[in-house]
């Protein structure tokens, strides 16, 4: 049985076949998904699928790229949302350098505000981390009482071992089985097995043998299978141990 802790079944990517795509992947052995939210509009689709399907869990929150569209009401509409028992976390919320929009000073301020949310409401986080790996350490490590994942894990094995001793969690995508992989191969080396989350990041990253098509929950076995052969453990231990880690963290 497997947790995927990050897709957006949301996107139109999906639009054609959705529920179908659902239904597969639960008879598959996919037991649990947690759908993240970008935006004020992504943030309500996931709870929306969430409310339809009991397998399929929402984090909701403004991603970097949306950060110019967090407002004043945003921290009172996450409060909301937070009480919906399908809602887990606020994510995926952070720091993203590469594409730089909007301007840095605005994703810093977007993102501090949503730790002193996850803070105030004692939830997990969710972080995406795009080359901007020393300043989303900053800001976190400003928040001992929070605990979150960095998903899709892009940082060096050094900043793991910080994060892992903070208590939080690293989320390992189709990326690990990619040809150009080494560096996220060192991290999965070191990091604990306990805590370590599987994700697909779905329609996106989908791994080797089907990267570069539609990616979707059924996939995660080639991530697990990749991340045993490094741990030199059964492919099956990895989705046990991570499907638990999972639902620790998610609190499901
Ligand atoms: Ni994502």
């Amino acid at each position: 049985m497997y947790f995927d802790t990050h897709a957006h079944y949301n996107d139109e990517a999906f639009d054609a076949d959705r529920s179908q795509v659902l239904s597969e992947i639960r008879d598959s052995g996919v037991s649990l998904v947690v759908n993240a939210g970008n935006d004020l509009e992504t943030s309500l689709a996931a709870m929306r699928l969430a409310e339809k399907h009991d397998f399929i869990y929402a984090a909701v929150g403004w991603h970097p790229q949306d950060a110019d569209s967090f407002d004043a009401e945003s921290p009172e509409l996450i409060r909301k949302w937070l009480k919906n028992p399908k809602v887990r976390a606020i994510g995926e919320i952070g720091l993203d350098y590469y594409y730089d929009n909007p301007e840095r000073d605005v994703q810093r301020r977007v993102l501090y505000r949503q730790m002193e949310l996850a803070r105030e409401l004692n939830v997990p986080v969710v972080i995406h981390d795009r080359e901007a790996h020393a300043d989303c350490l900053e800001i976190v490590r400003r928040f001992p009482e929070v605990c979150g994942e960095f998903h899709c894990y892009s940082g060096s094995a050094e900043m793991a071992k910080k994060l892992i001793d903070m208590g939080w969690y690293l989320g390992f995508t189709g990326v690990v089985t990619f040809k150009n992989a080494r560096r996220v191969i060192e991290v999965v080396e070191i990091c604990p097995v306990d805590r370590m989350l599987i994700e697909t990041d779905c329609p996106y990253l989908a791994p080797v043998p089907v990267r570069g098509k539609r990616n979707d929950s059924r996939y995660l076995r080639h991530i697990a299978e990749k991340i045993a052969e490094i741990k030199g453990m059964a492919p099956e231990e990895i989705a046990r141990i991570t499907l638990n880690n999972g639902r620790r963290f998610f609190r499901v």
